[in-house]
């Protein structure tokens, strides 16, 4: 039953709401698709967490994406041990600066001025990227190796999950720390249209030809 839910119905019903609700929020709210910008409130605390949690994160989910549509060329490059120790080291370096990044940023919005600013959402997905973080971590550490059985467990059940004919088997028997990855994935993407994780989908690609938007501090004169 737990694994028909996480394994079938959230990813369904996460995706349709994505489908969906998406280009409603895009089409009925444009001015809040947007991770709005705390900087001016605190910036010290913001960089040592977000640099390390993009630079983390993105670079995790490409290696993801790369896995699941190139399954037999990423077979190969593993095959070797030396490969996938490095490969399997790399992930684990990048995780950890992911997770350290989670929680700076989740120290800034609960210990600074940013929590003055901060609603439900910001703690939501905050929450949502920790665990990310923390059940990858452990799965890179205690569930060795990840990325070796990920390629015929997680990807072909992905892909069984896209062609409508969800194939259960494949995953149930993975540990509960890879349960609880892929549920926090389909509730990633089921918050998508309703918080700043939609800044996911806006590349500012626009700004490299606009001219920079400048900040001034405007100190009123005592009377
Ligand atoms: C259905 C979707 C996903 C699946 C099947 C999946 C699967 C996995 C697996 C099997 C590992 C272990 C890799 C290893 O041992 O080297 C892993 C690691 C990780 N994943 Fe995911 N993942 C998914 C989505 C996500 C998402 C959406 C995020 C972040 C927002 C994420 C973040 C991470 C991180 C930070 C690690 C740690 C890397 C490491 O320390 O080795 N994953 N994932």
């Amino acid at each position: 039953m737990f694994d028909l839910l996480i394994f079938v119905a959230i990813p369904y019903i996460s995706i349709a709401l994505a489908l969906f609700v998406t280009p409603y929020r895009y089409l009925s709210g444009r001015l809040t698709w947007s991770a709005y910008s705390t900087q001016f409130l605190e910036r010290k605390s913001l960089f040592w967490g977000s640099v390390p949690w993009h630079y983390g994160v993105v670079i995790l989910l490409i290696g993801h994406a790369i896995g699941f549509l190139f399954p037999s060329a990423v077979q190969s490059l593993l095959s070797s041990m030396t490969r996938l120790f490095v490969m399997e080291s790399i992930a684990l370096g990048l995780g950890l600066l992911t997770l350290l990044g989670t929680f700076v940023l989740l120290f800034r919005r609960v210990f600074t001025g940013v929590r003055a600013v901060s609603n439900i959402a910001d703690y939501i997905v905050l929450l949502l990227v920790l665990n990310q973080a923390i059940t990858g971590v452990y799965m890179g550490i205690f569930a060795r190796w990840g990325m070796e059985w990920y390629l015929h467990t997680a990807v072909p059940w992905l892909y069984s999950l896209l062609t409508f004919q969800p194939n259960v088997a494949l995953v149930s028997g993975l540990p509960l720390a890879f349960k609880i990855h892929v549920l926090g994935a389909f509730l990633i993407l089921a918050f998508l249209p309703f918080t700043k994780f939609v800044h996911f989908l806006f590349f500012p690609v626009g700004y490299l030809t606009e001219p920079p938007i400048l900040y001034r501090w405007v100190k009123r004169r005592k009377a």
